[in-house]
């Protein structure tokens, strides 16, 4: 059991109770980043004339070495240590000696820990970003190719009007980008270093804040000390955006469940993204679309959780924090791993656009159409409105589509009604006249695709 305290203890600490307080087995994951604090920290310490220059030269390089060796496998983060800070200042006292004790003048492990953990959660956002990046690639290079792919548009799961691929991917498109958005966001607010808060209430050595800050990449220190020790709201943050990125992974997985069924047969999930039965034979099921669906309850359950934790903390530091850490590292590792899953799922999915254009027909996504065709003969649209319903309600007892009902049929409804309704009832007609910015026409679409393409060259 090694420790970083003791002095005023005269019995060792229970076994069970070492175990259940110690994080070494969790934390050791950001053992880079409590690095990187500690060399910006005694950089600051030394410019401050609070070190001298050889003894930080000393500690960068017992520090240096540590991450090198941990990175090379040959210093390996066992749990004899209460925690990854404990770890890299033994670590350091035995490799150089005194001056390795140096290392936490004017440092406590609550500013130490606060800002080890926005290290970590900013370097995690960067790679979450990335990977959305990477899935927004895959959506505009797939929505470029279905500009004219015809499928139907739903309502209450009940087939409603026709739009294209391109337009029905299009609109995730828009969530994930709002979701970078969130990155974004998140990352510019939480943006400010808390080294330097001590434990609560600052310190009495003259830090220079604002260096260790810049040291850091952050864009100035912390404004409250005992808010910098206590303050996980980022963390909240991250989770809830990340929850919403899960919740559009798992809408997009759902459709794609249900477009990779034989009912409607829209798409097949390659083989290489599907997956057996023990027992059926025929059986190609879409495991990792479902997958991806059922996921979306861990990262919930990590922001219910740090919801719950940080409600009934009183100021300052507490150690109940200390659960901000597994399940938020859990839901950073599960989102990045969905986002590269599901791209690609989708960049090897096959696309069955015939069934896609049938099932739009068959559906009557072109009614509204029809009426309109009335409306601009001179009908009323309310009395267009009954005319096609009359209509529909003729090809479903003739198990037909408006396109495949002779004129006569029409026309004894509505005079109004000439040869060219055909060609207003089509898929073609009916997606091309859907022009106004955002709908699915293939001269909007395409503007909408062109912003979409530029915002991803300067984003
Ligand atoms: N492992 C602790 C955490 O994750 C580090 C801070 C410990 N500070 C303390 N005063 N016990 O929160």
């Amino acid at each position: 059991m090694a420790q970083l305290w003791g002095g005023r203890f005269t019995k060792e600490t229970d076994k069970l109770v070492y175990n259940f307080n110690a994080s070494i087995s969790f934390d050791r994951k950001f053992y880079k980043q409590d690095i990187m604090g500690s060399r910006a920290h005694v950089k600051m310490l030394a410019k401050q004339g609070i070190l001298t220059g050889k003894e930080r030269d000393q500690i960068l390089e017992g520090l240096d070495g540590i991450l090198r060796d941990v990175e090379n496998g040959t210093l390996e983060i066992t749990s004899e240590y209460e925690d990854i800070h404990s770890f890299v200042e033994a670590n350091l006292i035995d490799r150089i000696g005194d001056p390795g004790k140096k290392l936490h003048t004017g440092r406590s492990r609550n500013d130490q820990v606060a800002l080890d953990m926005k290290l970590y959660v900013r370097d995690e956002i960067d790679e979450i970003d990335g990977e959305l990046k990477t899935l927004l690639q895959e959506l505009l290079s797939l929505m470029e190719k279905n500009v004219d792919t015809y499928m139907p548009g739903f309502t209450h799961l009940q087939k409603a009007q026709p739009v294209t691929l391109a337009h029905h991917i299009g609109a995730y498109f828009e969530m994930f980008r709002r979701d970078r958005g969130r990155m974004a966001d998140i990352r510019k607010r939480m943006n400010l270093c808390p080294l330097g808060a001590g434990a609560l209430a600052g310190t009495t050595y003259p830090l220079d804040r604002e260096y260790t800050a810049e040291l850091l990449g952050f864009d100035g220190p912390t404004r409250n000390s005992m808010d910098s020790v206590s303050d996980r709201d980022y963390v909240i943050e991250l989770l809830s955006a990340l929850s919403t990125v899960m919740m559009h992974l798992s809408r997009f997985s759902e459709e794609i469940i249900l477009w990779n069924s034989n009912e409607y047969g829209f798409v097949e999930i390659d083989d290489a993204y599907s997956t057996g039965s023990s027992i059926m034979p025929q059986k190609k099921n879409p495991d990792i679309a479902e997958l991806l669906r059922g996921k979306t309850g861990r990262v919930y359950g990590a922001l219910m959780s740090i919801l719950t934790t940080m409600k009934g903390i009183p100021l300052a530091y507490n150690k109940d924090m200390q659960e901000d850490k597994e399940l938020t590292f859990d839901a950073i590792d599960t989102v990045k791993g969905c986002l590269r899953l599901f791209a690609g799922m989708i960049s090897t999915m096959e696309f069955h656009k015939d069934v896609m254009e049938a099932s739009a027909k068959n559906g009557f996504t072109n009614a509204t159409d029809a009426a309109d065709y009335l409306v601009n003969h001179g009908v009323p649209f309310r009395d267009a409105h009954g005319i096609v319903g009359r209509l529909v309600l003729l090809c479903i007892e003739k198990g037909i589509s408006l396109d495949e009902l002779p004129l006569e049929e029409y026309q004894k409804l509505s005079p109004a009604f000439e040869e060219d309704i055909y060609e207003a009832v089509s898929m073609k007609t009916c997606v091309e006249k859907r022009e106004t910015y955002g709908a699915p026409g293939p001269q909007a679409m395409k503007k909408v695709i062109e912003e979409n393409r530029e915002y991803l060259e300067q984003n």
